[in-house]
C-alpha cells in the first residue's frame, strides 16, 4: 500500500488526461516522499529543485499546447466581438516597407560574454531574444547596425541547431572578439538597469551595449560592474521618468533594442516604452506581483514560437546593399526605357 507520502493530494480527476510519460513527475500538490532511496544525500531544497526541473521539462510540450489554445480562444473570442461592433479591428504592427527604411548610424552590441552566468533554459532564450531583436530591425523606421560579441560556445550551438541560417543574416554580424577589440573604446556606452546616469536621449554617434544575458536579475548588478570595471559609462533607460512599473525595471534583451528603435523613431521615451512594454509590467495592485523579481518575459519568449520571428528575418537589406538598391532605382528612373 502507498505510504501517506506517495499518496497524491491532488484530485483524481486532474491527471486523468495526463500523457503516460507524465506519470511519474511529482506536480506541487503532491507530497514528497524524501526518504525515497533516489534522493539519498540531497538536502530538501535540492530535492525540490530537481523535482520542480523535472516538472518543468516534463510538462513543456502541455505547455505550448495551452499558450497555443489560449491565443487560439483569445482570437476566436475577440472575431466574435469585433463581429458585435463591440471592439475595434486591431491594425496590426505598422509594416515599414523597406525603402521606408532608412539606417541609423547608432551601432548596438550584444555582449555576449555571459554564457557561463546562464543554464541551458537560459541560453535557448537569450537565442530566441537575439532572433527577436534581429527581426525588430525589419520593421523599424531606422534599423540599426548590430554586432553580437564574445559569440560562441553554447550559445552558438544553439544557433547552429536552431538557425543555421544565421550566417545569411543582413546588417547582424556575429564576432567571437569583445567589444572592446571591435570598437574604439571612446564610442562604448554600457547600458544596465543599474547605472546611476539616467538616459535622456540617445546618441547616434555612440555604440550602445546590451548585456546579453538572462537571469532573472539573478546577478544584480553584473553588467554595471563589468562596464565600470573597464572604464565604460553606463546608462539606464528613463523609464522611472516615465512609468510605474509593477515589477523591477529590469527588462529583457529584445525589449531594451525594440525601446532603442522606438525611441529613434518617435524621439519620445514614454511612447517608446508603452509600445515596448508587456501591459502586466505596468503597475498592478495584484497582491501575486512580485516586485523585486524580473517578470518572466524570459519564459513568454520561450513559449511563442519561433516561426513568426523567423519569417520576419530574412529580408533585411544592410545599409550597402540599400545604397546599391537605390542606386539602381535611380538608374532606372533616370535611363529611358529600351524597347
Ligand atoms: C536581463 S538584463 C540583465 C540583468 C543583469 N543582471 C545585469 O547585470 O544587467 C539584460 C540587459 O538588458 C539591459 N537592460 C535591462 N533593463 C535595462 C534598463 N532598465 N536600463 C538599461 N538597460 C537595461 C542591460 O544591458 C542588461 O544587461
Amino acid at each position: 500500500m502507498a505510504s501517506p507520502q506517495e499518496q497524491s493530494t491532488a484530485p483524481e480527476h486532474e491527471h486523468a488526461n495526463e500523457p503516460q510519460e507524465h506519470k511519474n513527475v511529482i506536480r506541487p500538490q503532491q507530497k514528497i516522499d524524501y526518504n525515497d532511496p533516489k534522493y539519498a544525500g540531497m538536502s530538501k531544497r535540492a530535492v525540490k529543485r530537481l523535482l520542480k526541473q523535472e516538472l518543468w521539462e516534463a510538462t513543456k510540450d502541455e505547455r505550448r499546447q495551452a499558450f497555443k489554445d489560449k491565443k487560439k480562444r483569445k482570437r476566436e473570442e475577440d472575431r466574435k466581438l469585433i463581429e458585435q461592433g463591440l471592439l475595434e479591428p486591431k491594425m496590426g504592427p505598422k509594416r515599414i516597407k523597406p525603402e521606408e527604411q532608412e539606417w541609423s548610424k547608432m551601432n548596438v552590441v550584444i555582449d555576449c560574454e555571459f554564457n557561463s552566468y546562464m543554464v541551458e533554459k537560459e541560453i535557448n532564450s537569450m537565442q530566441t531574444q537575439i532572433m527577436r531583436c534581429y527581426s525588430a530591425n525589419k520593421s523599424a523606421k531606422y534599423p540599426c547596425p548590430m554586432t553580437v560579441t564574445s559569440f560562441g560556445g553554447d550559445l552558438e550551438a544553439v544557433f547552429d541547431k536552431k538557425t543555421p541560417s544565421r550566417a545569411q543574416w543582413k546588417g547582424i554580424d556575429f564576432v567571437a572578439e569583445s567589444y572592446l577589440e571591435k570598437f574604439d573604446k571612446d564610442k562604448l556606452v554600457y547600458l544596465s538597469a543599474d547605472s546611476d546616469n539616467v538616459a535622456h536621449e540617445l546618441d547616434e554617434s555612440k555604440v550602445y551595449i546590451i548585456g546579453g544575458i538572462v537571469d532573472k536579475n539573478r546577478h544584480k548588478g553584473l553588467c554595471q560592474d563589468k562596464a565600470s570595471t573597464q572604464g565604460i559609462p553606463t546608462v539606464q533607460l528613463p523609464i522611472g521618468e516615465h512609468l510605474q512599473m509593477a515589477s523591477r525595471k529590469v527588462l529583457t534583451v529584445n525589449h531594451v533594442y525594440e525601446i532603442m528603435l522606438k525611441w529613434l523613431e518617435y524621439r519620445d521615451w514614454r511612447k517608446a516604452f508603452l509600445e515596448v512594454i508587456p501591459q502586466r509590467k505596468f503597475e498592478s495592485n495584484n497582491p501575486n506581483d512580485d516586485p523585486d523579481t524580473a517578470d518572466n518575459d524570459e519564459e513568454a519568449d520561450e513559449e511563442s514560437t519561433t516561426e513568426d520571428i523567423k519569417s520576419n528575418v530574412q529580408l533585411l537589406e544592410t545599409p550597402q546593399e540599400k545604397a546599391t538598391d537605390e542606386q539602381t532605382a535611380e538608374n532606372e528612373a533616370t535611363t529611358p526605357h529600351q524597347k
